[in-house]
């Protein structure tokens, strides 16, 4: 385990998802903060989160977070759409004063309250993530006028890691959900699952470019970026590129090779188990 460092800056950025789909947000991150060390978590023994209940997310989420802990992590960015609605206050409060937690939902509210203010927004995400209604209780706390309509779309992740995406089956699929009358005459749809990136030029081509498809895992790169900067956390650059590591609660040669379609490349997966 790595020692504790004086220089806040030189620790990582822990990132945490179910699963690889979280893969998304840490290449976002890593895109625009390339001099930043990141530990990524996924949680393959356990996924999906998005048919979970709240409370095994939030002991799951606990737990990874004391490996992040253990690594001196900086900062915890809750790269999953379903631990961000499930558990964000339980973790925020459990990890205290130890390191920042940043989740996936708020960036993308505060984007959308400030783009869309009096218009009609959707969403689609997990059974976990809609269900919860946490979009639509901080997009009504903004108090905008912006009206949201949510649509579960538990079929979306599997889908995507079963490779089909960009053929017939996926198109059927993205069609009979977004035809859905609770996502009619929207000005803007939410990816709101951190596996949704993947499929975000299929759904745009739904839509021929008349709806706007919010991808959260950039406005959340941003947000990372600039809170960094904020708080004087960011990394400096060094003479060589930041050594990342990836660890999943279960392993198999399948979720290192899927690993090429959510970070652009494949990474080493170590294997870490939750519960020992
Ligand atoms: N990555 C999760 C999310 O953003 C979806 C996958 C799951 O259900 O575990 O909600």
């Amino acid at each position: 385990m790595a020692q504790p460092s004086s220089d806040v800056t030189t620790r990582p950025i822990g990132v945490f998802d179910s699963g690889i789909g979280g893969l998304t947000v840490a290449r976002a991150v890593n895109r625009v903060l390339p001099h930043e060390r990141l530990i990524y978590f996924g949680d393959t023994a356990h996924l999906p989160y998005g048919d979970k209940s709240t409370a095994a997310i939030q002991a799951y989420s606990v737990k990874i977070c004391d490996l992040l802990l253990k690594q001196q992590c900086k900062v915890i960015l809750i790269a999953c759409n379903s631990a961000s609605a499930a558990a964000y206050e339980l973790v925020r409060e459990y990890v205290g004063s130890k390191a920042r937690v940043l989740n996936v939902i708020d960036p993308i509210v505060a984007h959308v309250g400030q783009q869309y203010v009096g218009r009609t927004v959707g969403l689609i995400g997990t059974k976990q993530t809609v269900n919860s209604n946490v979009y639509r209780k901080k997009i009504d706390d903004l108090d905008a006028g912006v009206q949201l309509r949510s649509l579960a779309t538990p079929l979306l992740v599997p889908m995507i890691e079963e490779g089909f995406f960009e053929n017939n089956i996926s198109e059927n699929i993205i069609q009979a959900y977004l035809t859905n009358p609770e996502l009619a005459d929207i000005d803007a749809l939410v990816l709101g699952c951190t596996h949704y990136p993947l499929i975000k030029e299929q759904i745009g081509a739904f839509y021929h470019g008349r709806t706007e498809v919010l991808d959260a895992s950039d406005v959340v790169a941003a947000h990372v970026q600039r809170y960094l900067t904020e708080n004087n956390l960011a990394a400096q650059p060094g003479s060589t590129p930041p050594a990342h590591h990836f660890y999943v609660s279960d392993f198999t040669r399948s979720f290192e090779e899927s690993t090429r379609i959510f970070f652009g490349q494949e990474v080493h997966l170590e294997h870490y188990p939750l519960w020992e």
